[in-house]
């Protein structure tokens, strides 16, 4: 039996991916960049076991429930590709064991809410992706890797990566160059902090790769999004190299309030802000006017939840107005407190 353990950790995007070219390879309409969060907080933990006794199959829980593996959907389309490499070394050295041909046992925990806007799907793919690169001993590269894991889940190609990564579109029919890189590591600008406010744990109503989807086919207003996050990309990766906090921040800023309006010009239009997700936009420009420079940035994915991006000096500033405006009451649950748990009843059995 062969078993490893590997986490991965929820990256959040300063400028999204919303929108396929090709729905089938996971190619993206625009490049993004987003921040790596801290292993410690966000993650998810996956273990694969691969076992010549094993039942034939490939087996796959995801917080203690099993989810079906079909051979062309997402997982196991990546599960194939990462099998592939490992054929390709066991067909270099005949001393090496032949996991290839051994069923698989995967179990998967995230340590926060799943689907609730929060970069689950990320994390997890991310995280199968390494640990069965792992357990291959495969010799690619983590951009290599990511290939693997867009297919899996367009948004966990950077999750490969810590620190401040770009996923390029690419322009390669066959996704070859539609790949993650690192734009600078986080030991780069470690005084970059990231507060989460969950406001809804939730599961999400509609989910990125619909809602994206159907923005795709009736945003007009999309295409002008396109001709802009260019310019948006190049921008912000310039702002941290030279950690322009500011700049920074009015582009994740303008980001993601770019993408919750294609969000509004979907038909019909998608709503992932609420009420709450409203004021913490209008909390947090007011504390930057009356700063007198942008001190706090926020951005929301495809669910009510902020994250909002400042410099550790000045994140007292910024916990003092949030927890004024938005105080969090005793019985509100703590996301982080689902800790990885056992493996499930079943991972062993045949
Ligand atoms: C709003 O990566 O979840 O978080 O590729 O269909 O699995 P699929 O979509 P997914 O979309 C993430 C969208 C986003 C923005 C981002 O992370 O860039």
């Amino acid at each position: 039996m062969h078993e490893v353990t590997v986490s991965a950790p929820v990256n959040i995007a300063c400028i999204k991916y919303w929108g396929k070219r090709n729905t089938k390879l996971i190619l993206p309409t625009n490049s993004s960049l987003s921040v790596t969060l801290d292993q410690d907080h966000l993650r998810s933990t996956t273990t694969s076991r691969a076992d010549q006794s094993f039942e034939e199959g490939d087996r796959l829980w995801l917080n203690g429930k099993e989810e079906t593996v079909k051979e062309d959907g997402r997982l196991g389309v990546c599960i194939k590709e990462l099998r592939n490499w490992r054929k390709i070394e066991e067909d270099k050295d005949s001393s090496l064991p032949k996991l290839s041909q051994w069923p698989l046992r995967v179990a998967s925990y995230n340590n926060f809410p799943t689907a609730a806007g929060l970069a689950s799907s990320a994390s997890g793919l991310a995280a199968l992706v390494a640990s069965l690169a792992k357990l291959y001993s495969l010799p690619q590269s983590a951009s290599q890797l990511s290939l693997i894991a867009r297919q899996g889940s367009g948004s966990a190609c950077r999750s490969l990566f810590g620190g401040f990564v770009a996923w390029r579109e690419g322009s390669a029919e066959d996704g070859s160059d539609s790949l993650a890189e690192e734009v600078a590591p986080q030991s780069h600008w470690p005084e970059m902090h990231a507060l989460i406010c969950v406001v809804s744990d939730a599961k999400k109503g509609t989910s990125s790769t619909s809602g994206m989807q159907r923005t795709v086919e009736t945003s007009t207003l999309l295409q002008h999004r396109l001709k802009i996050v260019p310019g948006r990309m190049d921008d912000i990766s310039k702002a941290i190299q030279s950690k322009d906090f500011a700049t920074f921040g009015e582009i994740t800023m303008k980001d993601s309030n770019s993408f919750h309006s294609v969000c509004l010009d979907t038909s019909p239009p998608i709503f992932y802000l609420n009420d709450v997700s409203k004021s913490i936009i209008a909390v947090i420009e007011e504390l930057n006017r009356s700063s007198g420079e942008i001190v706090a940035a926020y951005t929301f994915d495809a669910g009510p939840n902020a994250v909002i991006y400042a410099l550790e000096k000045n994140m007292p500033k910024v916990l003092g107005v949030v927890n004024k405006f938005f105080p969090t009451s005793e019985e509100s649950r703590d996301p982080f407190k689902t800790e990885a748990a056992e493996l499930p009843e079943g991972f062993n059995v045949n």
